[in-house]
């Protein structure tokens, strides 16, 4: 049987339910060992004009503080907008800033006497809003546009129109291991820093960067993360960067761990967006004109937003063909935490804005959704009076491999969503209190990193002389699975069994230059590397069969752990041995480059995504309309990952993804007050989804057929795109919210908290 393309639990599963995996936290502190805590800036926007540390410098344990006066390279982060000091100097530019560390002995005794320095801060005005930065023209980077056709003269002459606007809220990572990194002073001025990352290469890049050293003289090791979801892609590096700054003054390692409530203060989230539109439709419900505003809520500094933005552009169409369109999107500077990647990277900002024009335009009609949805799904329909087809996104690339309309198809009938209508519609006439709601949302979600350097990887495959295997790769676990695949593509490229494959710990001294692991691209970047560097031992031991057997290389076969020629079959152990012995190298590096991708940064046209990943959810809701409290009943999901190197782990991807969407959609909400401090910054005030929110039925089918481009094992990546399908919740919701209403907009701002339902009950 081979390795690839069946369910088996995650690597790490048996050590993790033990509590025998190693975090970051778990790793012995070398003797000497101090720990940090932030000094955080308790005002939203000022002048810095002191830090009063005496007090906290006369707390027990305390070894010292360190500010930006400490930092021997460059003070400014080598983040790419260069626009993030690594500590607040002369201002400061939110609360939870972080201005330096107080370093003790015990990470309580620093935690304690960082509460003890004092600041002198001279307020400054700071803006709170999207709506304030965007009257200030205050921004992280330049506004972009993205036209097509002449939305003006499309909206003037449509048979309807609708004019909105809309607000949806960010959303904190929760990873249960909190941000951490552990940095090592080595001999002669060379370091060793344990990251909690996503990007162990960026991490030594930035070190490297603000001690003034060369990379070489940097090594980030990650084995793994607990949980990432986009936020340790860049904000992991500042904590390696402010450790390592500690460990360079004091000479000594230093550890830093931030509590659950810094954390919180200190790193960036999911962007905040608002919207105003104006769409236009025809009589059967077909999108004829999109005018759009995005204000993007970025924070006080670029950090990831550009390419962020950029992505929620890239998917305002979702499965949508937009004819005449006009985006504008702002990258609105503000006085708060730095927003930052989180699952989907602004594709779910996207997705949600044309996903609620869909509904609206049906209850315009009073037609049903589904209706709608399907009769504006990209297709091969020409448009009149033209040749060209409905298949090109508003960026130029065409959706050559689009399956939505069989997929949607399928799930409406297997989700029965025509019998659901009526009984949603029955319900609700027969109860007035409990209102029910139900609704089909697909995705469409874009697969490369939109910055095309970004798509390389590389990997080592190493066979040791008892035929073991031992891989290693660019990209970064953190619970997604990516090692468990990754062997599993080796182990079937190898044809021996999984356990004789072993993933090793990310390692910048192994894997130079990698990617950070994100854009759901970890498999499709990783494991082909790796497959390409199996595939090179596998090639030599080939040849040195052949050579013994006297055929074609093309005649050997490996599986079942056994090397099989047209003449003799051996173990593959045997065989590696024998080779050895002759002196054929056992181990192969691996590369590869995602083909196909090219897109131009300045006007946003190309084709920035390798190949598109689909899926649909049908949800049901029910709403209690007196306290506006509601429970998602019932998910049907039916999301296609092409030929599945591991359906366990995918469903598993797709479940987790599709409640975080829930979260983000129903009861994470963040509430920064008029301070600008963040009032939700614990798990008592800010709510993810438990295991009681996860719907009594809950029934996730794959896609049988295999990715339409030659990706690794005929598969797709799977990591981000289901986040989406939880906008069908949301869409349940208005769903619900409508019915008790006179055919107008429903307004519901996200996440829809009971408060917010009830206000969009009240219209
Ligand atoms: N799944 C788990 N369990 N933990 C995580 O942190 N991150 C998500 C997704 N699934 C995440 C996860 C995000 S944001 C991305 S981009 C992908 O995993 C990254 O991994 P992949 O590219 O290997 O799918
Ligand atoms: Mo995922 S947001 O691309 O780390």
């Amino acid at each position: 049987m081979s390795a690839a393309g069946i369910s088996r639990p995650h690597e790490s599963a048996v050590a993790q339910v033990a509590g025998a995996a190693t975090y970051m936290d778990d790793i012995p502190e070398i003797r000497g060992t101090l720990h940090a805590a932030p000094i955080l800036s308790t005002v939203a926007h000022g002048r810095l004009l002191g830090v009063e540390t005496c007090a906290a410098l006369a707390m027990p344990g305390v070894v010292g503080v360190v500010l930006a006066q400490d930092i021997p390279g460059d003070p400014m982060l080598a983040a790419f907008a260069g626009d993030e000091p690594v500590f607040a100097r002369d201002t400061v530019q939110h609360i939870g800033q972080v201005i330096g560390l107080v370093v003790a002995e015990t990470a309580m005794q620093a935690r304690r006497a960082a509460r003890k320095v004092q600041l002198r801060i001279e307020p400054l005005p700071a803006i709170l809003s999207v709506q304030d930065a965007l009257k200030a023209q205050s921004y992280v980077l330049p506004p972009v546009f993205v036209r097509r056709g002449d939305a003006a003269a499309a909206l003037a002459s449509a048979e309807h129109r609708l004019d909105g606007t809309l607000e949806v809220g960010g959303q904190e990572h929760f990873y249960l291991e909190g941000q951490i990194a552990y940095a090592l002073p080595l001999e002669q001025n060379q370091w060793w820093v344990y990251s909690s990352t996503q990007h162990p290469g960026e991490v030594q890049h930035w070190v490297a960067h603000a001690l003034g050293l060369d990379s070489h003289a940097v090594r980030v090791e990650c084995r793994r993360m607990g949980g990432g979801f986009g936020g340790k892609e860049t904000q992991a590096g500042h904590l390696a960067v402010w450790a390592s700054i500690a460990a360079h003054k004091f000479k000594r390692p230093v550890k830093l761990r931030l509590d659950r409530d810094d954390d919180f203060m200190v790193t960036g989230k999911r962007h905040p967006f608002a919207y105003e539109y104006s769409a236009g439709f025809d009589d059967s419900g077909r999108l004829t004109a999109l005018k759009l505003v995005m204000a993007v809520n970025c924070g006080f500094s670029a950090d990831l937003s550009g390419p962020v933005a950029d992505r929620a552009i890239f998917h305002t169409d979702n499965a949508y063909y937009l004819q005449d369109v006009d985006i504008a999107s702002y990258r609105c500077k503000t006085n708060t935490q730095s927003h930052t990647a989180f699952r989907g990277f602004g594709g779910p900002q996207g997705v949600i804005l044309i996903e609620t024009l869909m509904g609206d335009i049906a209850r315009r009609l009073r037609l049903d959704p589904l209706d709608v949805r399907l009769r504006n799904l990209y297709s091969e329909e020409t448009i009149p009076g033209t040749s060209a087809k409905r298949d090109t996104t508003h960026y130029g690339m065409r959706v050559e491999d689009n399956i939505l309309q069989p997929l949607l198809s399928k799930l409406e009938l297997s989700a029965q969503y025509r019998r659901g209508r009526e009984a949603v519609l029955a319900w609700n006439a027969a109860n007035p209190i409990i209102k029910r709601g139900l609704a089909i949302t697909p995705v469409k979600f874009g697969i490369s990193f939109t910055a095309t350097l970004f798509n390389q990887a590389g990997a080592l495959v190493h066979v040791y002389t008892d035929g073991s295997v031992q891989v290693n790769h660019g990209g970064t676990e953190m619970g997604q699975g990516l090692n468990t695949k990754v062997a599993q593509i080796v182990a079937d490229e190898l044809g021996v069994p999984f356990e004789r494959v072993l993933c090793t710990a990310s390692d910048t001294g192994k894997i130079p230059n990698a990617s950070a692991t994100a854009a759901s691209a970890g498999t499709d970047l990783n494991g082909r590397a790796a497959q390409f560097a199996a595939r090179h031992v596998r090639d030599n031991l080939a040849a040195f069969v052949c050579g013994l057997d006297g055929c074609g290389a093309g005649a050997i076969r490996f599986e079942g752990g056994q090397v099989i020629s047209p003449s003799t079959t051996r173990s593959f152990n045997e065989v590696v041995s024998m080779a050895y012995a002759n002196r054929i190298q056992l181990w192969s590096d691996g590369f590869y480059r995602t083909p196909k991708i090219h897109y131009d940064k300045t006007t946003l046209t190309g084709r920035p995504f390798y190949y598109f990943a689909y899926g649909a959810a049908c949800t049901e809701v029910a709403i209690d309309t007196l306290t506006g409290e509601s429970r998602v009943l019932k998910v049907d999901i039916l999301h296609d990952v092409g030929r599945s190197i591991n359906p366990a782990i995918d469903i598993g991807q797709i479940e987790g993804g599709f409640v975080q969407g829930m979260g983000w959609l129903t009861t994470e909400q963040l509430v920064w007050n008029d301070k600008g401090l963040l009032t939700t910054h614990a798990p008592s005030t800010y709510k993810i989804p438990t295991a009681g929110d996860v719907p009594q039925h809950f029934k996730v089918d794959l896609w049988p057929e295999p990715n339409r481009e030659d990706n690794v094992f005929g598969s797709k990546a799977v990591g981000e795109p289901p986040f989406m399908l939880a906008i069908s919740v949301y869409e349940a919701l208005r769903d619900a919210i409508a019915s008790v209403g006179d055919g107008r907009p429903v307004r519901l701002t996200a996440p829809a908290t009971a408060e917010n339902v009830l206000k969009a009950l009240a219209g």
